[in-house]
């Protein structure tokens, strides 16, 4: 499966993208170029999902990194950096956006003394190798993730963790598409996932697209499905795993994962290695993004649903403590607590 999400075009000119808030209605394409191109498509959610995000950018990167040829070695670092800087403050809660940039940026820095020319070169094919990466890794996961389901269950879903998040497959949603290949029937339970909708608008799209039974409820309604034993297990992705295994994921994803203990279902987990970052300790220290107040109060309304000018809070993330968590499935293997320990064991294997 070759990605259709997000794509380098062949003169490595500008980055296509599918317009992820215009589905399920219309597949619309945008043709990126300049950094405000790449930094309001991020930003306003056309191109999101954690690894989504951090290809994304690393394209972004070699793409205005051209037009940077003429410059001596040491201003194209520099240019090149700042514009690092400026895409990485695009959004805050994932650390594959980060990740993604920095892997771009040291490509060049280990090409100093050899030419501009052979830094870009460097820099075309690292980009590349991120999403390359990425398509094998959502299969690794995806492999793992079948080891813990049967024909049969019923899952549920909270936001968007499939082949538009990601690159092929996804990851919490890789097992399902995985599955279906393989002949398995699962029952698909798909939050909405207020505000943005990315349960209704994408996620329901895509299982529905891959002939998957999926049946899409509110936010508030996972608790009746789980009480009515129409769940066997949750599987969700993420934005950040901090080091004692606190994942930041969408709103609302640490209320399913507490439903989830409350019923004795099984709360999952998935994402590539390079979402668990050592540097935060635990949850705390994860930036939790805040977004415009019209997303809750007037945003696919076609009348404000809300008093004008009231005060909203849209924190646009939230963390799910580790406890709370059964397993965390990297395409590395499969973490369970301590995850202290199971962490520092997957990043070095
Ligand atoms: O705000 P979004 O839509 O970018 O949030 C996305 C999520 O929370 C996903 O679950 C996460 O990025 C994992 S995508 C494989």
């Amino acid at each position: 499966m070759k990605p259709e999400n997000v794509v380098l075009s062949e003169n490595g000119s500008s980055v296509i993208i599918i317009d992820q808030t215009k589905l399920p209605n219309k597949t619309e394409y945008l043709t990126l170029k300049t950094p405000e191109d790449f930094y309001d498509a991020i930003r306003e959610l056309k191109v999101r999902g954690a690894p989504a995000i951090g290809i994304c950018a690393g394209m972004a990167l070699f793409v205005i990194a051209s037009g940077f040829s003429g410059h001596s070695e040491e201003k194209f670092l520099s240019e090149l950096h700042n514009v690092s800087a400026f895409l990485n403050s695009s959004r805050p809660t994932a650390v594959n956006l980060k990740h993604a940039l920095d892997r771009v940026e040291n490509s060049a820095h280990a090409l100093r003394g050899k030419g501009v020319e052979a830094m870009l070169d460097a820099m075309h094919k690292e980009c590349i190798a991120i999403q390359d990466e990425d398509v094998a890794m959502c299969k690794a996961i995806s492999e793992y993730g079948l080891t813990l389901v049967k024909d049969g269950d019923g899952i549920l879903t909270h936001c968007n963790a499939g082949p538009l998040a990601t690159s092929s497959y996804g990851t919490g949603l890789g097992t399902l598409l995985l599955g279906k290949e393989r002949g398995y029937t699962f029952h698909a339970y798909t939050d909405e996932t207020r505000p943005l909708l990315q349960g209704a608008r994408l996620t329901a799209y895509e299982l529905n697209k891959a002939g998957i039974d999926v049946t899409l409820i509110c936010d508030n309604m996972a608790s009746i499905v789980m009480k009515q034993g129409k769940i066997n297990a949750c599987f969700v992705g993420c934005d950040r795993v901090a080091a004692n295994g606190d994942t930041a994921n969408k709103i609302g994803t640490s209320g399913v994962a507490v439903l989830a203990k409350h019923y004795g279902i099984p709360f999952y987990v998935f994402c590539p290695s390079s979402t668990i970052d050592f540097r935060c300790r635990t949850g705390e220290d994860i930036e939790i993004e805040e977004r415009d107040p019209e997303e809750i109060s007037t945003k696919f309304f076609k009348e404000p649903m809300a008093p004008q000018g009231i005060k909203c809070y849209n924190p646009a993330f939230d963390v799910t403590d580790s406890s709370l968590i059964s397993a965390i499935i990297t395409e590395k293997g499969i973490c369970r607590a301590p995850y202290e320990q199971s962490l520092r064991i997957c990043m070095e294997g």
